[in-house]
């Protein structure tokens, strides 16, 4: 059905989405490459989910993404959904495939490891424990993805402890949930920690966390990307630790999708960056 020399178009599905930055990545990716085509905004409120994804295939679209509300009711409208897209239960990327059924990814936490191991090749998900702060869709994505990589210990600290026992029991016994007020303890022999909170994003307050207790040589990442920097990573960074904001998990997850719409594995380049940063 898909032609590599015909228009493609593909785009978010989302409510709302108007502050999406995944058109300036994917039409950045569509003009360096020099494929005719085009990633597009769908505002799509929730009682009309069903009709737009069914009018997918008709339309001719090589897939789309898939943001809040609909990351959860997206899948029984799909033909199938990937294993880790299962285990995560959220879609972000649905692919059309040639015979036009779709097919349902999420990319979210790979794209956030990608992004750690850029950050510091010498990273692995299995080079020591993790501590993860928070345990909303983000989480659930990211500790899923990690034990699916081989990560042998994710501690799990929520101010809701109930979400984070439902994350360790859907993904396994990799996770441990630690009381929210224990956070600092579980610091101890880390080798990387991942705010997966909104605390420290753009309006709320900073992540209540003292980092005494952090080994020097672990790795620091932070899911928000506004601001490109929190008072979290701004405090792992004085310390010398190495530090990533969640624009790596927003670039990286996007990877993959394009390939798989447009049939080539772009790359994150300084001009891409650039790209991004002139949208702050
Ligand atoms: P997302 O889909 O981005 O993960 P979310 O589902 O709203 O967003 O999750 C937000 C996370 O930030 C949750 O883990 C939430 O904790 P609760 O599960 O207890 O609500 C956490 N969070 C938000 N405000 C917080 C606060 N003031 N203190 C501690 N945790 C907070």
């Amino acid at each position: 059905m898909t032609n590599a020399h015909e228009f493609g178009i593909a785009g978010l599905l989302g409510w709302p989405v108007a502050h999406s930055r995944s058109p300036v990545i994917h039409n950045h990716w569509l003009a360096q490459h020099g494929i005719p085509g085009r990633y597009v905004l769908f505002a799509v409120p929730p009682e009309k989910l069903e009709a737009a994804v069914r009018g997918m295939p008709a339309l001719g679209l090589r897939g789309c993404n898939v943001t809040t509300p609909h990351k959860q009711a997206i899948f029984p409208l799909l033909d199938r959904v990937d294993d880790l897209a299962r285990r995560i239960g959220a879609v972000n990327t649905v692919v059309v495939e040639k015979d036009g059924t779709l097919t349902g990814f999420n990319n979210d936490g790979n794209g956030f490891i990608q992004s750690l191991r850029d950050a510091d090749p010498a990273w692995r998900p299995d080079s020591g424990p993790i501590l993860v702060l928070g345990a909303g869709g983000a989480s659930r994505a990211v500790v899923a993805s990690l034990a699916a990589q081989g990560a042998t210990e994710i501690r799990l600290a929520n101010r809701t402890p109930d979400k984070a026992q439902e994350i360790a029991q859907s993904v396994g016994s990799a996770v441990k949930v630690v009381p929210w007020e224990a956070r600092e303890e579980a610091l101890d022999g880390i080798a990387m920690l991942a705010n997966a909170t909104s605390l420290g994003s753009a309006g709320k307050p900073p992540l209540p966390m003292s980092l005494d207790r952090l080994p020097k040589g672990a790795l620091v990442g932070d899911l928000i990307y506004v601001p490109p920097e929190t008072p979290l990573l701004a405090d792992a960074r004085a310390r010398g630790n190495i530090t990533v904001n969640g624009l790596g998990l927003l670039l990286n997850q996007a990877r993959p999708a394009f390939n798989a719409w447009f049939g080539v594995m772009p790359e994150i380049t300084p001009a891409l960056r650039a790209a991004i940063a002139a949208t702050f």
